[in-house]
């Protein structure tokens, strides 16, 4: 049944997970391939859906990594985020706070100020063009060194005031946040915020070294952490949010089916969860879409689906001022009839 009448839109609700790289769609990623000059090693967009087949996180960031070899100017990355943004708005995302990988593209030869800048063009005019206010995240790269996320961050110097937080994403395992104590501490003593990625993957003892060692603001998936209940009992306790990401861990197999996924259990056990779309060009959809399937496949009442949407902006970085009138906006959405 659905939680509104078909007419009605959908919750309101912010996206505090989502890489923008992740949005890449395949019809975008041959336009722009065409545009610039760069050859994909695929015929058409067919066979590059076809691709979208995962055993794990590793085989999903290697094509991830190489489709961004077609965003190469400002204006790509304007147009990458102005097509997310539009597909936000029609998912009910009134505030959105957007992961991007400046070693990806760094590494490439485009400057991290081509990228700042041209996602700014299509994040500052957000609010006016679709009602959404952003936030942007830096994140480092955990598969590379300590020294190259140090240098990542003092070239991010120029453009800090454009950037709320930094985050911590790639290949987990073998990656653990301790390794990046240091340029946590300088982006801290910056005035940034802090996530990080950490049991998606990863064991439980990544979650606690992102707690006591990166001193993250909110962790991001953390589902492994019901391996571990002094873990839990920690992260209810302070109301650490996790950032969730189901159908994300259906195509990349942190569970079997989604009827498995942790969700309700995690909010059974008290935790502040919130439901996001990671990377949705690769993982069949975006963050309403995720709503849609816990409630199908996971039996998700209207209750706990207005908690979750209520917990997307509790564990925002919007002032009080600004989540409590989105908080608002959740209790007056109207319910489904029957
Ligand atoms: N980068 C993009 N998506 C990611 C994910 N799900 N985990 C880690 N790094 C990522
Ligand atoms: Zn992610």
């Amino acid at each position: 049944m659905p939680l509104t009448e078909p007419t009605s839109p959908p919750l309101p609700k912010a996206e505090l997970h989502l890489h923008i790289e992740g949005t890449l769609e395949p019809g975008l990623a041959f336009e722009l391939a065409r545009r610039n000059g760069v050859e994909l090693p695929f015929a058409d967009e067919d066979a590059l859906r076809a691709a979208y087949s995962f055993d794990g996180l590793q085989s999903f960031l290697d094509l991830y990594y190489a489709l961004m070899a077609v965003l190469r100017t400002a204006d790509d990355f304007t147009e990458l985020a102005d097509a997310y943004l539009a597909r936000a708005r029609q998912q009910g995302v009134r505030h959105a706070e957007i992961f991007f990988d400046p070693q990806a593209h760094t590494a490439r030869g485009v400057p991290i100020g081509t990228v700042i800048e041209g996602l700014s063009r299509a994040l500052d005019r957000a609010p006016e063009t679709y009602g959404i206010s952003t936030r942007l995240i830096l994140c480092f790269l955990r598969d590379a060194s300590a020294e190259e996320a140090l240098e990542t961050f003092d070239s991010a110097r120029p453009y800090l005031d454009r950037i709320t937080a930094v985050g911590l994403d790639s290949a987990e395992v073998g990656n653990p946040p301790s390794k990046f104590r240091e340029v946590f501490a300088r982006a801290r003593n910056a005035g940034l915020r802090c996530v990080a990625h950490a049991g998606e993957e990863g064991p439980p003892s990544y979650v606690w070294e992102a707690l006591d060692v990166l001193g993250v603001d909110r962790v991001d998936h953390g589902v492994r952490c019901l391996e571990d209940d002094t873990l839990v009992a920690r992260l209810a306790a302070e109301q650490i949010p996790l950032t969730v990401c189901p159908l994300s861990n259906v195509t990349l197999r942190v569970v079997d089916r989604l009827a498995d996924h942790p969700l309700p259990a995690m909010l059974d056990a008290g935790l502040l969860v919130t439901v996001n779309s990671d990377d949705p060009a690769y993982f069949g959809g975006y963050v309403d879409d995720n709503f849609r399937a816990i409630r199908e496949d996971l039996g998700l009442g209207e209750e706990q689906l207005r908690t979750l949407a209520r917990n997307s902006f509790r564990a925002s970085f919007l002032d009080a001022a600004g989540r409590d009138a989105l908080i608002a906006e959740v209790d007056r959405h109207p319910a489904r009839i029957s």
